[in-house]
């Protein structure tokens, strides 16, 4: 079956008692066993250890990444978390990009350090440095790919082929181009990871996330976690993020197509000093965004003239887009990364990966471009 197929009918089947067609929310705590002896006949007991809505989103999520298996979780962090606590212990060493969302940043250096924990957060677009830096209690390489927010690409083959003469899983953030244009197992990655309250929710309703395993001992690995310290998806968030699945394919290429040309506008405007689109061929990785994936996503980021006063006088004074967290909603967002999503990584750190004072990043939604366009177009030309 192909994508969009896949995307509509994997993981569902009309309810058995009524028919119907959408899947249940499931909201229960138990189920009811038929004795003793029949106990997990149905396949549930409680809902901290499986729910059948819930389940129909792992099953949706496995089938479009080509997986083994698929755990869903409350949030992206919480999907990120159990990660790192099913594959590192105390004194163990992580390879992680130096550039990633800044909650991957804050519970490595904030939380997992203080468990005796080690992390190297390496420039992983040079697939050298990533090797150089495993040592030998390194037990997991995190990538994120293109990287939040500066849209830096790391090869996930050749990272995932060092990771395998090391015997190390790789895992990869694939939140920002999901499986449609992605995916990272195929690329030979052992564990891709979802924010699904990104794409695949895809309409601001709800925060979730995934991981979605290559082998079934690397999902075991995951799912005990999830079992032990009880970080599950709720079942109306598995509903709602059900049915935003079902477009995705169709948003990420419409946001997509909109998010080049706002990028080709921002690039001719004389009040923008750069700008960063993996679709530009001025993007540094533009050869690796066309070989590793086959889409370019609707994330972008420029820089205004004036630097971060400038920045700051747009999106305080912008129509049409929200000044919001979040990314890849059919709204269009824009974003401050320094005092919102990467608050919590140091200045130096921030400085030495790029993350500049000035760095606006858009999220680009569903929206008339050329509306999205004028509205860009008059908040620069408040701009002094
Ligand atoms: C790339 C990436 N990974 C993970 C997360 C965390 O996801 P959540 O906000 O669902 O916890 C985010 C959130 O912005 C993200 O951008």
């Amino acid at each position: 079956m192909g994508f969009s197929t896949k995307q509509i009918h994997a993981g569902v089947s009309p309810d058995p008692l009524t028919g119907s067609i959408l899947t249940p929310i499931y909201q229960t705590t138990t189920y009811v066993q038929d004795s003793v002896d029949e106990y997990l006949a149905k396949g549930y007991s409680y809902s901290r250890s499986g729910n059948p809505t819930v389940r129909a989103l792992e099953q949706k999520i496995t089938a479009l990444e080509e997986g083994h298996d698929t755990v869903c979780f409350g949030t992206g962090m919480a999907a990120i978390n159990a990660v790192f606590l099913g594959f590192l212990n105390a004194g163990d060493h992580a390879v992680i990009s130096d550039v990633a969302y800044g909650g991957t940043y804050r519970l490595a250096t904030k939380i997992y350090s203080r468990f005796g924990v080690e992390f190297s957060f390496v420039d992983s677009s040079d697939s050298a440095a990533v090797r150089a830096a495993i040592q030998d209690n390194t037990r997991l390489i995190l990538t994120e790919t293109p990287a939040n927010p500066t849209l830096k690409l790391s090869d996930i083959a050749a990272i995932s082929a060092i990771a395998k003469e090391h015997g190390i899983p790789h895992g990869v953030d694939n939140t920002f181009l999901t499986p449609y244009y992605q995916r990272p197992l195929e690329l030979g990655a052992d564990l891709s990871i979802h924010s699904t309250t990104k794409y695949f929710d895809g309409h601001n309703a709800t925060i979730g996330g995934a991981v979605v395993s290559a082998s079934a001992e690397l999902n075991e690995a995951v799912r005990f976690i999830q079992h032990a310290t009880g970080s599950i998806m709720a079942p109306q968030v598995a509903f709602l993020t059900l049915q935003g699945v079902k477009t995705l394919s169709v948003r990420m290429d419409r946001q997509s197509e909109n998010a080049q040309q706002v990028a080709e506008f921002l690039a001719g405007h004389p009040k923008v000093e750069s700008v960063c689109y993996p679709g530009l061929a001025s993007f540094p990785q533009h050869d690796l965004a066309k070989s590793q994936a086959s889409g370019f996503g609707a994330m972008v980021w420029f820089e205004v003239k004036g630097g971060l006063a400038a920045g700051k006088q747009l999106m305080d004074s912008i129509e049409l887009w929200s000044l919001a967290e979040n990314l890849g909603s059919v709204e269009s967002l824009i974003t401050h990364p320094v005092t919102m999503t990467h608050a919590d990584v140091e200045e130096a750190e921030r400085k030495r990966v790029g993350i500049t004072d000035g760095l606006v990043r858009l999220s680009v939604g569903l929206e008339d471009v050329e509306d999205l366009i004028a509205a860009l177009d008059l908040a620069l030309a408040k701009v002094k």
